[in-house]
């Protein structure tokens, strides 16, 4: 019998892995689970912004800021595709650069 459930995904560049995932994880979450080097020295709380990331693709498949991200996005002028990873949840398809340092 065939699996219903589709399996979903993420890939992040420019390591280009692709991580799957199921349920409702953070991209953060995601992004640790998977060694990814990504910072995040609050350890997602959404108060450090060391985990700011690009969305490449599908950035309209998230939802609008909470207001926690909305502050650091106002504070900061992050651009519409800046998001924090620890505050979004991840979704299918999504395309995620990590900024080399
Ligand atoms: S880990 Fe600190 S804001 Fe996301």
């Amino acid at each position: 019998m065939k699996n219903s459930k589709k399996t979903k995904s993420i890939l992040f560049l420019p390591q280009k892995k692709k991580c799957e995932f199921s349920g409702q994880p953070s991209v953060l979450e995601i992004a640790i689970a998977h060694e990814l080097p990504l910072n995040h020295s609050c350890g997602g709380l959404g108060s450090c912004t060391t985990c700011l990331v690009k969305i490449t693709k599908g950035l309209e498949s998230l939802g609008p800021r909470q207001e926690l991200e909305q502050e650091h996005a106002n504070m900061r002028g992050f651009a519409d595709q800046e998001r924090l990873a620890c505050q979004i949840t991840a979704k299918d398809g999504l395309e995620i650069t990590i900024p080399i340092e």
